[in-house]
């Protein structure tokens, strides 16, 4: 009776050891660099947010946030390898509302938005943009849609894969319109971008944050926001809505996730270096300049994001599916 009531005092006093270690430890975090995961190209405007973010970030956190760019099928490659990755607060996601459509464009995803992943925070809205190659024979929206209804069969649309939102976009906008283009997936729409300056591919709707320096440049030819409002960075710029596109709306968002069972303890850190790096001033200069608003406070919780998630997921679902665009 004794040795067994000896054997539960030790175990005891182990596991309180233990926890006290494990706090220990999440008191201390950050004591290495963390991983920011991008599932997009290097240039792009995820990758834009991030290393803004990142930046930001590693004033407060006291350690480096390093980028990583993780490719591949519409940015589920790198949701997946963070919802693998240790919840230890040193791998983390950075996604816009792929997280939330992928579940109705995939039949098999090999993880689940709502079940695999702690919320950190929101971070930044962007708008998009309707762009195509700079001597597509279209000067205006009204041309462009004249154009793009009497030559469907020849036009290439560029994206960033199934998940991508540039794919999102290009997909409303076909049914929009009533038109069927040619897909040309990228890793990314820097990419992209690179291959409608260079005339290889003719139409890309794609985010502020990387094509406001090529719309002012003049280097593509510019049709209008996706946005319900126009927006402060291109004031001038007509809405796709209030050129006829009824109802037509694009914006995009970024949470910043960590894989499940992340400490709590962590998880806030973490809400308060994002938090801190949306009130950073070269933060909010930057992101002005690129046209893209710091997200609302609502959005800023844990809580929030998980909220905002499902809501995208509910609404996006049934629009997705009615479309018809499914990959394995
Ligand atoms: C990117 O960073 O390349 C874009 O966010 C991809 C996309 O269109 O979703």
């Amino acid at each position: 009776m004794n040795m067994r009531r000896n054997f539960l005092a030790a175990a005891l006093a182990a596991t309180t050891a233990l926890a006290g270690g494990n706090a220990l430890a999440q008191a201390a975090y950050p004591t290495k660099p963390i991983t920011l995961v991008v599932p997009f190209a290097a240039g792009g405007p995820t990758d834009v947010v991030a290393r803004t973010l990142g930046q930001a970030m590693t004033k407060s956190l006291g350690q480096t946030v390093i980028i990583e760019n993780k490719l591949g099928a519409g940015g589920t490659v790198a949701a997946a390898y963070v919802s693998r990755a240790a919840p230890d607060g040193y791998t983390l996601l950075i996604n816009h509302n792929g997280m939330a459509t992928s579940t109705a464009l995939y039949r098999k995803l090999p993880y689940n938005p709502l079940t695999d992943f702690e919320y950190i925070s929101q971070a930044v809205d962007v708008p998009m943009t309707l762009l195509a190659r700079k001597d597509f024979p279209a000067n205006n929206f009204q041309e462009f849609s004249a154009y793009v209804k009497s030559h469907q069969a020849t036009i290439n649309l560029g994206n960033a894969g199934l998940g991508a939102v540039s794919q999102l976009c290009g997909m409303m906008l076909e049914r929009a319109m009533g038109v069927k283009l040619t897909s040309v997936p990228f890793s990314g729409t820097a990419p992209a971008m690179t291959a409608l300056l260079g005339g290889q591919i003719d139409i890309l709707c794609d985010q502020t944050t990387q094509t406001i320096p090529q719309i002012k440049d003049g280097r593509v030819k510019f049709y209008g926001v996706t946005t319900r409002n126009r927006i402060k960075a291109l004031p001038d710029a007509p809405t796709l809505a209030e050129q006829g596109l009824k109802d037509f709306e694009v914006l995009v968002w970024h949470g910043i996730y960590a894989p499940k069972g992340t400490p709590k303890p962590v998880i806030d850190r973490v809400n308060v270096a994002v938090r801190a790096a949306l009130k950073d001033p070269d933060v909010l200069k930057r992101m002005a300049e690129l046209g893209a608003e710091i997200a609302p406070d609502s959005k800023l919780s844990p809580e929030g994001l998980q909220t905002w998630l499902k809501a995208e997921i509910d609404r996006w679902g049934p629009i997705i599916k009615a479309g018809g665009t499914f990959a394995d």
